[in-house]
Order: structure tokens, then sequence, then C-alpha cells
């Protein structure tokens, strides 16, 4: 062998016999868990709770959701939550993000009547994790409106942002004590697009390419008003903050041509910074480029006015800077084309505004749900782009996370791998100077995954959903985590705990 061939085959054998380098998470990072209020919680009609979108629906037409299921029961937190606790004990947990439903609190959706016994389960839940040193951190609104609301026209009323702060004040005022940080939304995108602009989620208005508009609209004016009320009369004494949580794919351009580029930027106008420009983005406002695409369209399509609203300049200044963090749901991406990948988009739609297609590639590691990849380096592409295009708010990572079948094994290898690549990304992110303050897997638990039912499953506990108890057991990915959080590093794939026992760690 000749010498040079020789020493470098010692140097990459030196290379690799070196251990992993152990880069830590920040002190102050905190790891957590979310979930949302009807995906866990059941007793959907106890002790005073008032119907929500969901209940409403599923209960209409059960053929609406894929396995005919509905969130009844699902894991049944509502009298489980002690064991819910336990489990974020042995992970470890330093916070738990988790949604208020707003008629178990408020049953006609209005603050004319507050139902105690939903009080004394949120107080009760709050209570249980603070006495373990786990922070709660508070969804308003994870998208099981009060039907009551609804038949008023839910998110295309224009009094719904008043409605929605009447709500935050009553949320504020009652556990503003002990929750510190408020999320007013979760996912704009899958609340205005999904379910107003489209069939694919609750309430299935289906008014495409104006009932998202709308909703948009009067989403982020509650966003506002709710945020103002926190900044004026609960912060000063309570000392909390308040932010929005998007979702964002990570969108990357078919080829380096230009109107592939332009795509992608159109796409990410349409599918995120429509909700976020006119709060985190210096100028306010919609998009510009999306505002004049819709308004070019609608005029071409005979409407009098444009399809989009728009602020009026007080209304633009009242929003504008409402944040104190921004609040990251990601899990995949796509591939985005100027001309390829299009399907005959309904007309009108946000999709025939912005015009552009999406694809996948089919080698990406795949997740049981259809749209669920793991695409390199996406989560750490997306806090680059939002840390640049809104000059580096403190960004949390409010949901992750990976669907596996509902009769995978516990040993979710996959999932594993999914999350010890997302926490080198997230490791590479703050490094690179993002200001990443958390992270909240997706999910502590399985539950009610919407229109999938129980088909597709997240949960670093799996529930057995044929049980009366609703019975947890950590997955392998259970035992990861808590190895993540335990050591504060990005812990390698192949770990593998020594025994499959969960205990709390004193401590915990
Ligand atoms: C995001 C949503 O916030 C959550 O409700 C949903 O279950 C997960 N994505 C997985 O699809």
């Amino acid at each position: 062998m000749k010498l040079s061939i020789l020493l470098s085959v010692l140097v990459i054998a030196a290379a690799s016999a070196v251990p992993r380098q152990q880069r830590q998470f920040p002190d102050d990072f905190i790891f957590g868990t979310a979930t949302a209020s009807y995906q866990i919680e059941g007793a959907w009609d106890e002790d005073g709770k008032g119907e929500n979108i969901w209940d409403y629906n599923t209960h209409r037409d059960p053929t609406i959701i894929v396995d005919q299921s509905n969130g009844d029961v699902a894991a049944d937190s509502y009298h489980n939550y002690k064991r819910d606790v336990e489990m974020m004990r042995e992970l470890g947990l330093d916070c738990y993000r988790f949604s208020l439903s707003w008629p178990r609190i408020l049953p006609s959706g209005f603050p004319n009547h507050i139902n105690q016994a939903g009080v004394d389960f949120y107080n009760n839940y709050i209570d249980e994790m603070l006495k373990y040193n786990i922070q709660p951190i508070v969804t308003l609104y994870h998208w099981d409106l009060p039907q009551k609301l609804q038949e008023l026209g839910g998110f295309t009323n224009p009094l719904f942002e008043e409605w929605f702060e009447d709500y935050a004040r009553v949320a504020y005022s009652l556990f503003g004590d002990r929750v510190k940080l408020w999320i007013t939304f979760n996912e704009p995108k899958e609340i205005c697009y999904q379910g107003y602009g489209s069939v694919t989620k609750m309430p299935q208005v289906n008014a495409t390419g104006i009932g998202e508009y709308l909703c948009a609209k009067h989403l982020v004016m509650g966003h506002g008003r709710a945020y103002h009320s926190y900044n004026n009369d609960f912060k000063p004494s309570q000392g909390g903050q308040c932010g929005l949580t998007i979702n964002l794919q990570w969108y990357m351009p078919d080829t380096d041509s230009e109107e592939d580029a332009h795509a992608v930027d159109l796409m990410n106008q349409a599918t995120w910074a429509l909700y976020t420009d006119p709060i985190y983005s210096p100028e306010g406002g919609f998009p510009k480029e999306l505002s004049e695409i819709v308004a070019k369209k609608s005029a071409e399509q005979g409407y009098p006015r444009s399809r989009m609203l728009s602020f009026t300049d007080e209304e633009r200044v009242y929003v504008q800077g409402t944040y104190d963090f921004l609040g990251l749901n990601h899990y995949s991406g796509n591939i985005v084309s100027a001309t390829r990948y299009k399907e005959p988009y309904a007309v009108p739609s946000i999709y025939d505004d912005i015009d552009v297609g999406w694809t996948v590639n089919e080698s990406w590691l795949k997740g049981q749900a259809a749209w669920n990849y793991l695409v390199p380096n996406s989560l750490y592409n997306c806090l680059t782009l939002l840390r640049q295009r809104y000059n580096d708010p403190d960004i949390y990572v409010t949901e992750s996370g990976w669907s596996g079948a509902p009769d995978a094994s516990l040993i979710d290898e996959d999932r594993v791998t999914y999350y010890a690549t997302i926490m080198e990304q997230m490791l590479a992110a703050i490094d690179e100077g993002v200001k990443l303050k958390g992270y909240m897997a997706w999910s502590l638990l399985d539950n009610f995954e919407w229109m999938k039912g129980y088909t597709e499953r997240f949960g670093l506990y799996a529930v057995e959903f044929s049980s009366p108890e609703r019975t947890r057991t950590p997955r392998l990915s259970a035992f990861f985590y808590k190895e993540v959080l335990r050591t504060r590093t990005a812990v390698a794939a192949d770990y593998r705990p020594e025994e499959f026992t969960m205990k709390i760690d004193e401590g915990h």
C-alpha cells in the first residue's frame, strides 16, 4: 500500500474513533411535548362543556373521518391528566404545551357564563404540572371553535376578533398567574385554508378562494387584540409573553431557475407569510405580491373587489409588532415548481391564485401520513429563513414529530431517526445565531389525528384506544427523548436504553 493511502486510512480510522462532539443545548433552552384539547381530552359533553365544531360535525356525519371515529373519548386525558403529568415527569420535561378548549370554559362561546368545572379541570392540570416544575405553555385556540360561534360564521365574521379577545381575557385572568407563555392560534393555514377554503378540516366551509382570505384577516386581527389585551392589562402584573404559532413546510425549488425560486416565494407567501407578515414583518400588512395577484385575478374573474381583504392603515399599525416570540410547527417539506406538478386547482382558490406545483422526493424517509417526510435540513432551513425574514425574533419550535401506523412496533426506529436529525439541526441553527428558545415534540401520546382519526400515531407514548383506561406505554422514542433531555445533547439515533422500564428520575 502506498504511504499516502495508508496515511489517509489511518486518519479516517482515527477520526471515527473520536467520540462524537457533544454539543450542548443552552441552559435556558426548554424541552417539552405538545398536545391539543380535542385530540386528547375526551369528555366531550361532560360537566357542562359546550359543543365544538368537531363534536358537531363528527356526530352529524361520522364518515367524514377516515375510520369513522371522533374525539368523544380520545386519550381521555380529562380523566387521566395525572397519568399524563406522570409521563411528563418520566421524560424529564421542562415544559408542556397544551390547548384550552374554548367551549369547555365558555360553553356558548361568550363570557356570559363561565363553566366552573372546565376551569377546575385546567386549574388542576396546571397545578399538577407546576408541582413538578413543569412549565405550562398554553395555546388559546387549537381548532375546536364553539359550534355556536360557527353558526354565526366563525372566522368569517368580522366580529370574530372581539369574540376571541373576550375569550383570551377570560383565560389570562383565570390562568395567567401561572401560565407565562401564551400562543394565540395554532397553525393559521390549517384553520383558514383547510377549514374555510377547502374541506380538509372542520368546519369544511369550502368557500375556495374567498373563505381563506376572510379568515386570514379576522384571525390576524384577533391575534392583535389578544396580544394588546395581554400586553396592556395582564403582562405588567403577570410578566409572561404572547405569540403566534405557524406551520412551515420547507419549500425547495425544483431547479435553480429564477421561475422556480419565485414559485417558492409565492408558496411561502400563501401558506404562512399571509398570516405572519402583518404581525412580524417591519412593513406590516399582507404580502404585497400576493395581494396584487389576488386583486388582479379577482378583477379578471368578475369580482367587483379583491377576494383578499386588506388592512386599513390604522389596522396595519395596530397588529404590526404584536408578538414576543414566534412559534414554529415544522414536520416536512416539498419540491416546488413554477411549471410542473400542478393539480387542477379549484377556481377561484389560493392555489389557483399563485399557480405553482409541488411534489416530494420519494427517496426521503416517509412516515405513515401521506405528507410526512424526513427532508434534509428542513428545520434548520426554516429557522434561518424566519430569522432573516423577521429580524431575528425569539423562536420556539412548538411542534415537530413523526407519524407511525397504529400497529407499528414500540421500537419506533424511524421516529427516533427523525428526532435525532431534528436535534442536530437545532444545534446547527443555534450555532448560526438563531434565537431558538425551546422545542416541543408532537406528541406526548397518541391522539385523535383530525380527519385521519386514530390511523396515524404521533405519540412518544402509545395509547391503547381499545382499553377503557386508555393505557399508555412508552415507545423507544420516549426513552430516546428522555436521554436527549438528560444529556441536553443531540443523542445518536442508535441509542438504546439499558432496560425498557420508565422511571421518574430524582428531581422530577
Ligand atoms: C399539527 C397540528 O397542530 C396537530 O394538531 C397535528 O396533530 C399535527 N400537526 C400532526 O399532523
